[in-house]
């Protein structure tokens, strides 16, 4: 039996069963939520949240998550622990492991999910940080599976914007699982190259990087989005609004979409800049349900991770 602890940091760390399985306990344990059924294998246990950057949706979706499985959750803003104070953060890891029974961590530097999954004894759950965001990929594409059906492989997926946490995370999705992804970012806004290069040479479909956003999203079954400036680079917001404006996802550049298409958007959103707001208020629009899934979603990685169903 495979005993080890079960991390989930990137997109990558999983293989595309376990990220598919994933998505389908989400749906299954969304339907049990909509049912009214009580499931509460996590009585007893305890989820820590260390967040160092904002957070609405994950944070939570999280909490709620566990409350609904039955545990409890003890949320950790980093400048109220010793860790802001220097303690190392292999010494934080080693003494939550003593108290929790699973941690999520949003953050900046990836090295530091990285470090404290090193030290600890608990799964560790990425929850945002500058490079991936991999939870909340899985609920876009449980989304996309609500919308589109289950063959991935028949759509084409468009991104529109920067390559930020958002875009990374698609392009480990798009190679694993196993879907044609077009990216359309500004020069200099680029995605990691070694992230897209490692994709593209996993991925046997089209995963691409194009500077013209009327390309990626020519005939797109699903369009997304995500804010010009992510969290951290704040000082760089107007200068990127100059940039990222021909990257606006407006109705203008939806009709060169299938004319079903759906809208992501992880949320939060400027309406205005990245994405108009009708077009985010519109019947194409599917980021409420997004949203939402994010819970159920966190109940599957919670389940899997603290393995409460093995
Ligand atoms: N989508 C998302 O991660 O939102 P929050 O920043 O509100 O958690
Ligand atoms: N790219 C955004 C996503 C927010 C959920 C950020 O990192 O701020």
């Amino acid at each position: 039996m495979d005993n080890a602890v079960r991390h989930y940091l990137q997109v990558a760390d999983l293989d595309r069963e376990s990220l598919l399985a994933l998505i389908d306990r989400a749906i299954e344990l969304k339907r049990m939520h909509k049912e009214g059924q009580s499931y509460m294998p996590a009585t007893g246990k305890v989820l820590g949240m260390l967040f160092e950057k904002a957070s609405t949706r994950t944070r939570i979706s999280f909490e709620a998550a566990m409350f609904q499985l039955g545990g409890s959750v003890s949320f950790m803003a980093k400048r109220d622990l010793q860790l802001d104070r220097g303690e190392p953060l292999k010494d934080t890891a080693r003494v939550l492991s003593r108290y929790l029974d699973c941690l999520v961590v949003r953050t900046y530097g990836q090295n530091i999910v990285e470090e404290l999954a090193k030290w600890s004894d608990i799964p560790v759950i990425n929850g945002l940080t500058d490079s991936h965001h991999p939870c909340q990929i899985l609920s876009d594409i449980m989304t996309v599976i609500e919308n589109k059906g289950r063959d991935l492989s028949a759509l084409k997926v468009a991104w529109v914007g920067d390559g930020n946490n958002m875009a990374q995370s698609w392009i480990q999705a798009a190679a694993r699982i196993g879907f044609p992804l077009y990216l359309a970012c500004p020069d200099g806004y680029h995605p990691d190259e070694e992230i897209l290069k490692n994709a593209q040479q996993e991925s046997k479909f089209p995963l691409e990087v194009v500077s013209d956003p009327v390309e990626a999203v020519q005939d797109a079954d699903v369009v997304n989005t995500d804010v010009w400036a992510s969290m951290g680079q704040e000082q760089e917001a107007e200068q990127r609004k100059k940039v990222f404006m021909p990257y606006q996802v407006n109705y203008e550049l939806l009709k060169k979409a299938k004319p079903d298409c759906i809208v992501l958007h992880c949320l939060p959103a400027y309406r205005g800049q990245e994405i108009t707001d009708d077009v985010l208020e519109g019947s194409q629009s599917v980021a409420w349900d997004q949203a939402e899934n994010k819970m159920h979603l966190h109940k599957a990685v919670l389940e899997w991770a603290m393995r409460l169903k093995d």
